[in-house]
């Protein structure tokens, strides 16, 4: 694909088929050039065991193909058909209370159960045998939003028999696994693989290497379940693109590892629903500022985080159209958000955005959940702001999103070993990431995210790294830390375990002696409205501090209120000692990026830039005007009003010619 490409997803299965040229008409009309089809059609594609009616799906796409419209089609398995269900009840997933889930919605199944892949299999060759080479055909959408629904850990009998295996496969023998855990603690000693029992019904907690353990394992399912598809869809339809759908803050599998598989990311962005949704992350105030725009981080977060995961191609595939169905309040966008969703997501580098959906269904579960046509097919403003994003990509000269300012590196096994012990109520490794990533975006940098295995090669493309919050450091990460000249910051709680969940066993951090910065003897998880203020009015710790004793000579950069390192310096390493508030994060950015030779422009809330070269694109979340001109004397505009209005987009350029 050249220019950004636009999507709808359709559901031709759930409308009379005498609607479907005048879909396809409008559609053109609009400028759509792909449609996603498929995800949920199972119970049609298959009414009966072995009974096939696909024929529909031979009609549509050619439809769509003799009016110049692409297709993405989509392997039917997150919604298992109840005849199906009905031959193997096992397959049903499990709740961590020990209950099946239901029939009756989607995503019922467990990943780690034989049967049940092997039916996956089965379907994903009918369809990608009887459809794979159709020239309407561009790619496929492996299931839907794996995760979603707090699907990917299931505690049932499959599962069990599957996490012993994996373990047996881990451990070779009971004696090592009860060494690694640990289990002489409280006389948890197994055995053999057998009595290993699963983690979640435990009186009080079960050991944490033990959820660390089941946490690893459930991703692997989600990892091979995947794979299975995917390796069909290569060998039934060659040259196609084969993609999933992600969803935002879903942690629970290694999104990396399931990214190499695939030949392009793609998530499902839902801004307002998100926001009002996450009360965790986001305040009562700052819901109530931007209840119509969503949060100016969170979509972009995703974008940075997703496009790491598949080499850099990745995609929207689903986006928010208008009010949804399924937040606790289901907020009307600002006028001009549809639109400018979709070009952020465009600006941060995606190929193409698909909204979700093409036309809201009058019935079910999601009767309430905007469409761009209404039920009644009048226009919906999901549509006329659609049409509004062809005639940009089609006007516009798109200049393509260049390497971050900064980079992040992001970890999915932090995010489950934080999770079993969090150790206090407030921290969240997704938080804290998210957090230092907005304080970056409001100093108007863009930021590139990095696995820890990206980054063991890839540190010096950066001047500025942030590590927070690694649970625990490879060989290779610390070897590539030792090399590097960039300036990397670490803390609070990097590399404070070793991989099998323990205290290292000289203390926190656990790296190489060359480099280390501190040694950290005792933390501290801090309430909520208790701060450990740093010296010199800087700004203070909050949510988790450490006690840091200085290493190797390392210099100590800031101090708190009460006499101990707040920022540590050893050559290129610095070490933050606790999770720091606006202020502390902003001084500390501002510093790194002084010291660093990296230009920052100072922004206000909700107007964010993502850079493409020597040109940025200017993005107003906010409600009041945004003066362009205040980015620089340098700044000149390309595209776009010189006073951006709210949900303004705008195209600069800094200095001279690209
Ligand atoms: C997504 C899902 C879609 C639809 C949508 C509604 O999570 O993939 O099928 O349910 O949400 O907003």
């Amino acid at each position: 694909m050249t220019r950004g490409q636009l999507g709808v997803c359709y559901f031709p299965e759930h409308w009379d088929r005498a609607d479907w040229p005048a879909d396809i008409a409008e559609m053109r009309e609009l400028g759509i050039d792909f449609v996603r089809m498929g995800e949920f059609a199972w119970g049609v594609i298959e009414p009966e065991s072995g009974v096939l009616n696909l024929d529909w799906m031979q009609d549509i796409l050619d439809l769509l193909h003799e009016n110049g419209i692409k297709a993405v089609l989509c392997t039917p398995t997150a919604t298992p058909p109840k005849w199906l269900v009905d031959t193997m009840p096992d397959m049903i997933a499990t709740g961590r209370d020990g209950q099946p889930r239901s029939f009756g919605s989607r995503r019922h199944y467990s990943f780690a159960h034989q049967g049940y892949r092997r039916e996956c299999a089965r379907i994903t060759r009918l369809v990608a045998g009887r459809f794979g080479t159709h020239p309407a055909v561009i790619g496929w959408q492996t299931d839907n939003e794996y995760g979603c629904h707090d699907t990917t850990i299931s505690y049932g009998a499959a599962d069990l028999a599957a996490f012993r295996d994996w373990l047996a496969q881990r451990y070779q023998s009971a004696d090592a696994l009860n060494r690694s855990w640990g289990n002489v603690f409280w006389s948890m000693q197994y055995r053999s693989f057998d009595e290993v029992e699963l983690p979640n019904l435990t009186v009080t907690e079960a050991n944490p290497a033990h959820w660390m353990d089941y946490r690893r394992f459930a991703s692997r399912m989600v990892a091979e379940f995947n794979q299975l598809q995917v390796e069909i869809l290569r060998e039934l339809s060659p040259g196609r693109d084969i993609i999933h759908n992600f969803m935002g803050r879903i942690l629970d599998f290694d999104h990396f590892e399931l990214g190499a598989q695939l030949d392009v990311s793609s998530w499902d962005s839902y801004p307002l629903g998100f926001l009002d949704q996450m009360r965790d992350l986001f305040g009562r105030d700052h819901r109530l500022a931007f209840a119509r725009a969503g949060n100016p981080d969170f979509q972009a977060f995703h974008h940075d985080l997703y496009r790491a995961t598949s080499g850099g191609r990745w995609w929207i595939m689903e986006q928010q159209p208008g009010p949804v169905n399924w937040a606790p309040n289901n907020i009307a966008p600002r006028d001009g958000m549809i639109a400018l969703w979709a070009l952020e997501a465009f600006a941060h580098g995606a190929e193409a955005v698909a909204y979700f959906r093409w036309r809201q269904l009058p019935f079910a579960q999601e009767q309430m959940h905007a469409g761009l046509l209404r039920p009644d097919r009048s226009r919906a403003e999901g549509f006329v702001e659609a049409q509004k994003v062809a005639e940009i990509l089609r006007d516009v000269d798109w200049p393509a999103t260049s390497k971050g300012d900064v980079a992040l590196v992001f970890d999915y096994e932090s995010c489950w070993a934080w999770a079993t012990q969090p150790q206090g109520e407030n921290f969240d490794y997704f938080r804290l990431h998210l957090e230092i990533y907005k304080g970056l975006r409001q100093l108007g940098l863009s930021v590139d995210i990095l696995s820890p295995d990206q980054a063991c090669t890839r540190l010096e493309d950066y001047d500025l790294v942030f590590a927070p919050g690694l649970f625990s450091c490879s060989a290779e990460l610390s070897a590539a830390l030792a090399a590097t000249n960039t300036r990397v910051i670490l803390g609070p709680r990097t590399a404070s375990k070793t991989a099998d969940f323990r205290i290292p066993a000289d203390m926190p951090p656990d790296l190489p002696d060359a480099i280390r910065p501190a040694r950290i003897g005792r933390v501290e998880s801090l309430a909520e409205g208790l701060t450990v203020p740093v010296g010199g009015d800087a700004g203070a710790l909050l949510v988790w501090r450490e006690f840091a004793e200085a290493t190797g000579g390392s210099e100590i950069i800031m101090q708190t209120a009460d006499g101990h390192p707040a920022l540590l310096r050893r050559g290129h390493i610095d070490y933050l000692c606790g999770w720091p508030d606006e202020r502390l994060l902003e001084s500390l950015i501002r510093a790194a990026c002084e010291t660093a030779g990296i230009i920052t422009r100072p922004l206000p809330s909700g107007v964010r830039l993502r850079r493409a070269g020597n040109k940025a694109f200017v993005i107003n979340y906010s409600d009041t005007a945004f003066d362009v001109a205040t980015l620089g004397p340098d700044t000149s505009l390309l595209h776009g009003e010189a006073v951006l209005a709210p949900s303004g987009f705008a195209l600069v350029q800094f200095g001279g010619a690209a």
